[in-house]
């Protein structure tokens, strides 16, 4: 995993310097996060590379975990759809997950900001080797979002210093 991550930095973040200091939402309720969630916009990552019509779904499972579905079609023009739970790391920063696949895959979700009902905006990054790899989610419970607030939450990732320059819309059209 790390190295098919590196090797994709290499492109998408040009040896750029450390994984910037960033805050997750503090007061954060994940009962009314539950539901499902339209993907907008997202930075190019390996595993959703050309995928589009992509939502999840999260569900709260009786331990406080939370249950991760999401769907897809993929490159190839084929439904798919993975599993995963997710975990709050501290019970301090409730926003603040780590998501494991099924598959293996394995990785961290952070709620920066949401109102619950219209948007979520969703950031990770690892450092790998003075690497840094950027994730970046704008999720809409609607198959669109309107610009002004795909403008606010593109500006506080410029604001944390997240790159935005690889933020690509998700179709969500003929799904
Ligand atoms: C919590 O429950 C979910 C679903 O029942 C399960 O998949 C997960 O492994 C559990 N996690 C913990 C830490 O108990
Ligand atoms: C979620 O995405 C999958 C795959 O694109 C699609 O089949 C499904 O209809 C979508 N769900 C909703 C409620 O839009
Ligand atoms: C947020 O969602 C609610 C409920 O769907 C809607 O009434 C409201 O107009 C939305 N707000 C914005 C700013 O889009």
């Amino acid at each position: 995993m790390y190295f098919i991550i590196l090797f994709v930095s290499l492109f998408i973040s040009s040896f750029a310097a450390e994984c910037p200091k960033f805050k997750t939402q503090s007061a954060f309720d994940v009962t009314k996060y539950g539901g499902l969630w339209y993907e907008i916009e997202r930075s190019d990552i390996i595993f959703e590379l050309g995928s589009r019509c992509v939502n999840a779904t999260y569900t709260l499972n009786p331990n406080g975990t939370v249950d991760v579905f999401n769907q897809e079609i993929n490159l190839m023009g084929e439904y798919t759809s993975i599993h995963g739970t997710a975990t709050v790391k501290d019970p301090k920063v409730p926003a603040a997950f780590v998501v494991q696949f099924n598959s293996g895959i394995k990785g961290d979700y952070n709620v920066i900001s949401t109102d619950y009902i219209n948007y979520s905006l969703v950031y990770a990054c690892e450092s790998i080797l003075g690497l840094k790899v950027e994730f970046i989610w704008i999720l809409s419970r609607e198959k669109t979002l309107s610009d002004s607030i795909i403008n606010e939450l593109q500006t506080i990732l410029k604001n944390f210093g997240a790159d935005i320059s690889q933020l690509k819309p998700t179709v969500q059209k003929n799904c």
